[in-house]
C-alpha cells in the first residue's frame, strides 16, 4: 500500500493511509498531550485534549480519532489550540477535588501533569467538585469518582482489554459516572478485581489499596509475573528497595500488553512477607539455628558427597523447580547429573501434569507450541479440562476476544465455568469423559468425511487404520456415557466440521484418570483436522506455573537432557558427555512420585529441594510427610518458610524473581530475561549464586561466577536458547524453532490407536464426585499467595460449592459446614450452593487451608494407566453440626 505524506509543524511526514494524527505526529516525536487515549485501546475521542489546527481550512480535530490525509498541514501547539487545551484542563479542575497532595496518583496524574505542563495553577473557574462517597471496602482498588475525568478508559479497559464488562456510564450529564450493575460495590459484581482499569486511569479516580497515600514509587522496573505459565510482564513500582506496587508494562509485543490479573497485579505483597527467610539456617538439637553461608554449604556438600559415597548415586534425588529461572534449573540439575552422577531430578512440573504430556511430546517428536496471538486465527477453539479464566486469566483474554471476533468456542466441561458466557457452545460432559468426546467427534467427521487428506497423507501413517477404529465405535455408547445427547454432538461436530481446530487443554484433562489417553485421541483429531501446525491450531496446553517449560527445557526432568534430549537417545546423550567432560547414565532417574516411593522405602538417603514444597503440593500430604522423615539429609532451598522446611536439615534463603536476574520460558515457549528490581531480604542470595558457590564446594572445578556465563553455555549448548546470550533483556517474540514443521521424510506422525475406557461404576460408599480446581486468588498450593494479606483476607474461604438439588436433600445451607470424605482423606469446610452445578458434583477449590483438598486425592503415578488421577475423586459428604 503507498503512503501519503503530510506537514506536521513544519516538518513533512509520511505514513500508511488509516494512520492517526496523533499517531503521525508521534513518529516525528512530537508530543500531543492526551487524557483519554491508550495505544492498548480503539481511538475514543472523549477529552478533546489532543486538538490540532489544519493551517488550510482552520479546521480543529481531535487527533486521536482523525485519520491523516495527504497535503494536511497541521499545528499541535498553536496559541489557538493551545487556547482550547488549557479551557479543557481548567473545566476538568473546576469539578476536580483538591486532594492532590495526598492523591495515590501524585506525581503520576495525568491530569495534574498537562495542567502544570500548560501553566495551569488554580482555575479562575467557580469550583463544582462532586461528593462521592470512597469505595474502599475491598483489599484491592479504592475508587474515588470525584477524581473522575470520564475519559472512559477504565470502561474500555474493562470491554476491549479483558473483555469482562463489570462496569459502563451510569446516570448522564454532570453525575455521569463509570459504575457496575445497579451500581454495587465492585467486589459484589461481576469485576474480577485484575485491576487493569486501575492501570490505566490517567487519575486518581481508580487507585491501588495498599499504596494509597505512600506516595509515587522512586523508580520502575519491568520483570516478569512468577505466579503462571502465561509470563506476564510487569513493572514494578519500587521504594525504599522494597516492592510497593505493580503495574501491567504497557509494552506492546508482550505477552499482556497492559493487561494483568488479579494475582499479578495484587498478590506480589507476599514479597514483603514475615515469612520470607533471610539467613541461612541448620537444625541442631532439633531446633533451627542461624548459622554463614560458608557452614550451610560446607555442610551441604560434605553430606551430598559422603550419602553419595557410602549408599550410591540412586540414593540421592534433586527435586527443581518450575518457579526457578531457565538458569537456575540448568545449574540444578548440571550438579546433580555432573557431580553428584545422578538422573534422579525432576521438578514441580510434575503436579501439573509434565510425564502426562511428555508422553505425548514424544509421539510427536517434540515441543509444539504456538502463540497465543494465534488464537484468533484458529478455525474452532475447544476448551477442555481448563477454567482459564480462573487458573490463567490473560489466556482467558485472548479466548474471549477470539469469541468476540467470531472465532466458534467451544468448551467442554462438567461445570458451568465463567468462560461459558463466552463460548458458542457448552457441553456438559460427565467426568473423565473427555476421551470418549473426542472419539465420539472424531468418528462423527469421520463418518461425514470431513477430514485433511492433504494433511495427512504428507504428516501423518496409520491413518486407515484409526478410520476403521472410528468406524466400529457404537456412538450410542458414547452419548449415554458422557452425558451429552446425540443432536449436541452432532451440533459440536459440524462447527468442527473442515476447521482447523486449536485445543486448550489444562489440568482438567493432564491430571485426570485417562489423561494421557485423552491427549492422544486429542492428537489423532488434531492431525485428523489438520490443525497441529496451523497458525491458531493444534494443542495447547495451560501450564500452571511459570516455568514449566524451562525448567523441562533446562533437563530439570528425569528422562531428558537439556534441550529435552532424551537421556536413551544416544546421539544426543553423548554429545552432553562431550560437552561436560562427564558419563551420563541413560536409564531415566525418578519422577517426583518414585522420590517419595523411594523415601517410602528408606531408600533415600538425601533430597534437594529447590523452590518447591511438596509437603504442600502432592496428594496425601502426611504420607508425604511420613515418607520424607525417612530422609537422612533434605535441603530446602526456598523464599518463603514453608511445610517442608520445616522439616528440613538445612534451609538455604533464595530471592524472588524480582531480586534476580534470570529468564523463564512461558507457555508460549517466548524465552523472557529480567533483571533485579530489588535486593534479596537480608543474607539471602539468587538462588544461581548459591548453586553456583555449593559446586565450587563440591570441588566443580569452574564455576561459572556469573549469570552471564551460565547463559553463555547455555546459549552454546541448547540450540532452542541460541539467543539468551545476546539479549540481555526481552525476546518478545515466541521462538519459530519451537513450532510444527513436520513433512520431512521418516518425520511422519502416526495416529493413536482408538482407546474405549469403562464406565465409571459409582460406589455406593461415595455417592459425590469431588472436582479439585482453582480460584483466580490461588493457584496451586497457594503458598505464595497465601502468603499476600489481602489475598488471604478477601479470599480465605474457599467454599465448596454444591448443587442446589444435593443440598436440598441433605438438608444444607450456604455457610453449613461439611465434611467431604474420600477413600484418601477429609476436608471440612463450609460449602455454598451453585445453581450451575449438576447434581452428584462437588468443587473444592484449592490452595486454601494450607491446600487441605490434596488430602482427598490419591498419590499415584499420573503417567501410568492405573493411575486414578489427580483431578477428581469420589467422596461421600458429612454435615458437621454446629457444636462441631
Ligand atoms: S475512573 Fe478513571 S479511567 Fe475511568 S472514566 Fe474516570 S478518570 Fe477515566
Ligand atoms: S478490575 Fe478488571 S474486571 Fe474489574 S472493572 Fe476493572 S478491568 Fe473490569
Ligand atoms: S495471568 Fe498469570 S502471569 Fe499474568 S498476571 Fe496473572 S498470574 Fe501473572
Ligand atoms: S486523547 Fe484525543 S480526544 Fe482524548
Amino acid at each position: 500500500m503507498e503512503t501519503i505524506t503530510l506537514t506536521i509543524d513544519g516538518k513533512p511526514v509520511s505514513c500508511m493511509p488509516g494512520t492517526s494524527i496523533l499517531n503521525a505526529a508521534k513518529k516525528l516525536g512530537i508530543k500531543i498531550p492526551t487524557l483519554c487515549h491508550h495505544h492498548a485501546l480503539l481511538p475514543f475521542g472523549a477529552c478533546r485534549l489532543c486538538l490540532v489546527e489544519d493551517e488550510k481550512t482552520g479546521r480543529v480535530m481531535a487527533s486521536c480519532v482523525t485519520p491523516a490525509l495527504p497535503d494536511m498541514t497541521l499545528r499541535t501547539d498553536s496559541l489557538r489550540i493551545k487556547n482550547h487545551r488549557i479551557n479543557i484542563i481548567r473545566l476538568l479542575m473546576a469539578e476536580h477535588p483538591e486532594s492532590c497532595l495526598v492523591c495515590n496518583k501524585g506525581n503520576r496524574c495525568k491530569l495534574r501533569e498537562i495542567a502544570a505542563h500548560l501553566g495551569i495553577s488554580q482555575t479562575d473557574l467557580y469550583p463544582m467538585p462532586h461528593y462521592k462517597p470512597l469505595e474502599q471496602a475491598n483489599p484491592f482498588i479504592v475508587r474515588d469518582l470525584n477524581k473522575c475525568i470520564l475519559c472512559g478508559t477504565c470502561i474500555r479497559a474493562d470491554h476491549e482489554l479483558v473483555f469482562v464488562g463489570a462496569i459502563d456510564y451510569n446516570h448522564r450529564g454532570f453525575n455521569c459516572r463509570p459504575a457496575t450493575l445497579q451500581d454495587r460495590p465492585l467486589e459484589n459484581s461481576q469485576c474480577t478485581l485484575c485491576g487493569t482499569c486501575v492501570s490505566l486511569c490517567p487519575t486518581g479516580a481508580l487507585s491501588t489499596r495498599n499504596t494509597t497515600f505512600v506516595g509515587s514509587p522512586e523508580r520502575e522496573t519491568l520483570s516478569i509475573c512468577g505466579f503462571c505459565g502465561v509470563g506476564c510482564c510487569l513493572s514494578l513500582g519500587v521504594a525504599f528497595d522494597r516492592i510497593v506496587e505493580t503495574n501491567p508494562s504497557h509494552q506492546e509485543g508482550t505477552v499482556n500488553g497492559s493487561t494483568l490479573c488479579v494475582r499479578g497485579h495484587f498478590a506480589h505483597d507476599f514479597l514483603n512477607s514475615d515469612d520470607r527467610l533471610t539467613s541461612p539456617l541448620i537444625r541442631q538439637n532439633g531446633t533451627r539455628v542461624t548459622t554463614s553461608w560458608e557452614n550451610a554449604l560446607d555442610i551441604v556438600s560434605d553430606r551430598f558427597l559422603s550419602l553419595k559415597n557410602i549408599y550410591g548415586p540412586q540414593s540421592i534425588a534433586f527435586l527443581g523447580s518450575s518457579k526457578c529461572t531457565n538458569e537456575e534449573n540448568y545449574l540444578f540439575q548440571k550438579i546433580a547429573r555432573v557431580l553428584l552422577k545422578t538422573n534422579n531430578i525432576d521438578n514441580g512440573g510434575y503436579v501439573s501434569g509434565r510425564s502426562v504430556w511428555n508422553d505425548l511430546e514424544r509421539k510427536i517428536g517434540g515441543s509444539r507450541i504456538n502463540a497465543l496471538t494465534d488464537l484468533e486465527h484458529a478455525g474452532a477453539i475447544f476448551v477442555l479440562g481448563a477454567d482459564p479464566t480462573q487458573s490463567v486469566p490473560v489466556v482467558g483474554y485472548y479466548l474471549k476476544k477470539a469469541a468476540k471476533n467470531e472465532v466458534p468456542l467451544l468448551i467442554a466441561d462438567p461445570r458451568k465455568t465463567e468462560l461459558v458466557s463466552s463460548a458458542g457452545l457448552w457441553l456438559p460432559i460427565n467426568p473423565r469423559t473427555d476421551l470418549e468426546l473426542i472419539n465420539g467427534i472424531s468418528a462423527l467427521l469421520c463418518e461425514q468425511n470431513t477430514y485433511d487428506a492433504h494433511f495427512i497423507e504428507q504428516f501423518t501413517e496409520g491413518f486407515s487404520l484409526y478410520r476403521e477404529s472410528l468406524a466400529s465405535i457404537n456412538l450410542k455408547k458414547i452419548y449415554q456415557r458422557i452425558g451429552v445427547g446425540e443432536e449436541t454432538l452432532k451440533k459440536t461436530a459440524s462447527l468442527l466440521q473442515n476447521k482447523k481446530i486449536a485445543f486448550v487443554v489444562g489440568q482438567g484433562v493432564m491430571l485426570q484418570k485417562y489423561g494421557s489417553q485423552c491427549l492422544e485421541s486429542m492428537l489423532n483429531l488434531s492431525l485428523m483436522t489438520g490443525s497441529l501446525g496451523d497458525k491458531g491450531g493444534g494443542l495447547y496446553f495451560l501450564a500452571r506455573e511459570n516455568n514449566h517449560c524451562g525448567a523441562w527445557d533446562m533437563g530439570t526432568v528425569p528422562d531428558s537432557l537439556p534441550g529435552r534430549v532424551s537421556l536413551k537417545n544416544d546421539k544426543g546423550r553423548k554429545e552432553w558427555e562431550g560437552a561436560w567432560r562427564t558419563k551420563l547414565s541413560p536409564d531415566p532417574g525418578l519422577n517426583l512420585v518414585r522420590m517419595i516411593e523411594e523415601a517410602e522405602k528408606g531408600n533415600l538417603k538425601a533430597l534437594y529441594i529447590m523452590g518447591e514444597n511438596p509437603l504442600r503440593s502432592l496428594p496425601q500430604p502426611e504420607r508425604v510427610r511420613k515418607a520424607l522423615t525417612n530422609v537422612e539429609f533434605i535441603v530446602v532451598q526456598d523464599i518463603l518458610d514453608n511445610e517442608t522446611a520445616k522439616i528440613a536439615h538445612v534451609i538455604l534463603p533464595g530471592a524472588a524473581p524480582s531480586e534476580k536476574g534470570g529468564s523463564f520460558t512461558n507457555i508460549e515457549g517466548r524465552i523472557q530475561g529480567f533483571d533485579p528490581a530489588v535486593s534479596p531480604p537480608g543474607n539471602a542470595k539468587p538462588d544461581w549464586q548459591i548453586l553456583d558457590l555449593l559446586a565450587t564446594k563440591m570441588k566443580n572445578p569452574k564455576p561459572f561466577g556469573s549469570l552471564a556465563s551460565i547463559r553463555r553455555e547455555i546459549s552454546h549448548l541448547i540450540p532452542l536458547y541460541a539467543d539468551v546470550e545476546k539479549e540481555s533483556s526481552w525476546i518478545k517474540e515466541t521462538s519459530q524453532k519451537r513450532l510444527f514443521n513436520s513433512g520431512k521424510k521418516g518425520d511422519l506422525i502416526p495416529f493413536c490407536p482408538v482407546v474405549s475406557i469403562d464406565s465409571d461404576t459409582s460406589e455406593a460408599d461415595y455417592p459425590f464426585t469431588a472436582i479439585l480446581g482453582s480460584l483466580r486468588y490461588h493457584l496451586g498450593s497457594g503458598t505464595r499467595t497465601g502468603r499476600s494479606e489481602r489475598i488471604r483476607d478477601f479470599a480465605f474461604k474457599g467454599d465448596i460449592e454444591i448443587s442446589p438439588l444435593d443440598a436440598k436433600k441433605m438438608t444444607l445451607n450456604v455457610g453449613d459446614t461439611v465434611r467431604v470424605i474420600s477413600p484418601s482423606g477429609i476436608v471440612v469446610r463450609r460449602i455454598t450452593i451453585v445453581k450451575t452445578l449438576r447434581e452428584g458434583l462437588v468443587f473444592v477449590p484449592m490452595g486454601f487451608n494450607a491446600n487441605d483438598a490434596r488430602n482427598l486425592i490419591e498419590l499415584s503415578l499420573l503417567e501410568e494407566a492405573n493411575s486414578p488421577g489427580w483431578k477428581d475423586v469420589r467422596v461421600r459428604i458429612e454435615k458437621v453440626e454446629e457444636n462441631f
